[in-house]
């Protein structure tokens, strides 16, 4: 058992208690991250004059092997060491010999750990920028595809209002566009270095703090030693916004397994994004749907738990805050996966125009705009509420639509009615006609909006 603390200890780990409190498996992870926080340490350290120009050249080069060696796969790994720390010091020492032993000089591993997960986080929210980015894209591409594809609005899960499904899709995109611009706001307040910050109370060492801050592109160090080791915020708001992402995706996929059934027939998802029943031969089944939204509790979880652990925790580092990382790491690889195979499964699934808009014709989901025409030619809108209710009863009872009422009905009902109620019950009119911004009918400039958004 390779361990970097045997000094004061007269009796070997018991192996049990190796294993339980081992973080080797899970943070080797943050391989790259550490070796990258250590160059910047010892480059600082030879700044200060606390190492030679010499033995911080050795211990560069003897790390930059080390990563080399990891990328390329050839790294034979110490599966007996206690954490990713340890281990890429003791293969250090193990390659360059007595200069390794100067690494560590003025920091301790709960400001080095606090510094490898800051920096993991920091880079998987630069790649989660990029994935929700290109997301984006395949919802304004289905936008731009489906301007005029008329569908029902639900509120109550009962049709409302006709829309098209590009506004539909629009307000996914509010949703994931303000996902990922939490993420970068979450960058810019958790930029800071906590590299320095030592075991809680700094060290002796004359380190320059702000240095190795910015060689590892912090916007500096943080200001309080013991929150520096023991700030784990950033990775609950984190675990916070990956669990909006799968939220955002759950509604989604919730509509798209509703939309995809016999009942709707809105859509049907493409043969290689379904899967099939071993008993029902007929079955095409939406499970990366219902996955998705099966693993969105799994995420929570994460945060729940992260919560959970951090809520009893005294100042300063404690090692509950080991567990800070598989969560994180489970609910990154999730979310990341979640969101590849959906934007899939949304790429290749086949809409049904006719069907969506047959389905907005029943209903009367342009009642509303019975009445407005009437508000519009100057009768109360209170009133105009209850003579399109009136034709609503009417219609119900005769088993037809609005729109199959004849002139004499309309006129019956109010004389104000005039033959283009036709026209303006239309489906087409009813979302074309809701013109202020952020409607059905203004969802061209929605879409300019976006495309600027996006860059494109
Ligand atoms: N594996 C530990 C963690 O993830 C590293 C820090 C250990 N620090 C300590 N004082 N034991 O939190």
């Amino acid at each position: 058992m390779a361990q970097l603390w045997g000094g004061r200890f007269t009796k070997e780990t018991d192996a049990r208690v190796f294993a339980f409190n081992a973080s080797l498996s899970f943070d080797i992870r943050l391989l790259k991250q550490d070796i990258r926080g250590s160059i910047a340490h010892v480059t600082m350290l030879a700044h200060a004059g606390i190492l030679t120009e010499e033995e911080k050249d050795s211990i560069i080069d003897g790390l930059g092997d080390i990563l080399a060696d990891a990328e390329n796969g050839t790294l034979t790994i110490d599966r007996t060491a206690e954490d990713v720390h340890s281990l890429i010091e003791a293969e250090l020492i193990r390659r360059i010999g007595e200069n390794g032993k100067k690494m560590h000089t003025g920091r301790s591993r709960n400001d080095q750990v606090a510094l490898d997960m800051r920096m993991y986080i920091r880079d998987e929210i630069d790649s989660f920028s990029g994935e929700l980015k290109d997301f984006l894209g395949i919802l304004l591409d289905l936008m731009e595809e489906h301007r005029t594809t008329f569908m029902p609005g639900f509120t109550h899960m009962q049709k409302a209002q006709p829309i098209v499904l590009a506004h539909h899709i629009g307000a996914y995109f509010q949703m994931f566009r303000r996902d990922r611009e939490h993420l970068l706001s979450l960058r810019i307040r958790m930029n800071t270095c906590p590299l320095g910050s030592g075991a809680l109370a700094g060290t002796t060492f004359p380190l320059n703090r702000e240095e190795t801050a910015a060689l590892l592109e912090f916007d500096g160090a943080c200001e309080n030693s013991i929150d520096g080791v023991s700030d784990r915020d950033y990775v609950i708001e984190f675990l916070g916004i990956l669990s909006s992402v799968m939220m955002h995706l759950s509604r989604f996929s919730e509509e798209i397994i509703m939309w995809n059934s016999d009942e709707y027939r809105f859509l049907t998802l493409d043969d290689s994004f379904s899967t099939g029943s071993s008993i029902m031969p007929q079955k095409k089944n939406p499970d990366i749907a219902e996955l998705v939204r099966g693993k969105t509790g799994r995420v929570y979880g994460a945060l729940i738990s992260l919560m959970t652990v951090m809520k009893g925790i005294p100042l300063a580092y404690n090692k509950d805050m080991q567990e800070d990382k598989e969560l994180t790491f489970d609910a990154i690889d999730t979310t990341r996966e979640c969101i590849a195979l959906f934007g899939g499964m949304l790429k290749t699934a086949v809409f049904h125009p006719e069907a969506m808009k047959k389905s907005a014709g029943g209903g009367f989901t342009n009642a509303t705009d019975a009445a407005d025409y009437l508000a519009a030619k100057g009768v109360p809108f209170r009133d105009a509420h209850s003579i399109a209710g009136r034709l609503v009863l009417t219609c119900i009872e005769r088993g037809c639509r609005l729109e199959d009422l004849s002139m004499e009905d309309w006129k019956e009902a109010h004389t104000a009615f005039e033959s283009d109620i036709y026209e303006a019950v239309s489906i087409e009119a009813c979302a074309a006609r809701r013109k202020t911004k952020g409607a059905p009918g203004a969802v061209d400039e929605e879409i300019k909006a976006n495309r600027e958004y996006l860059g494109l």
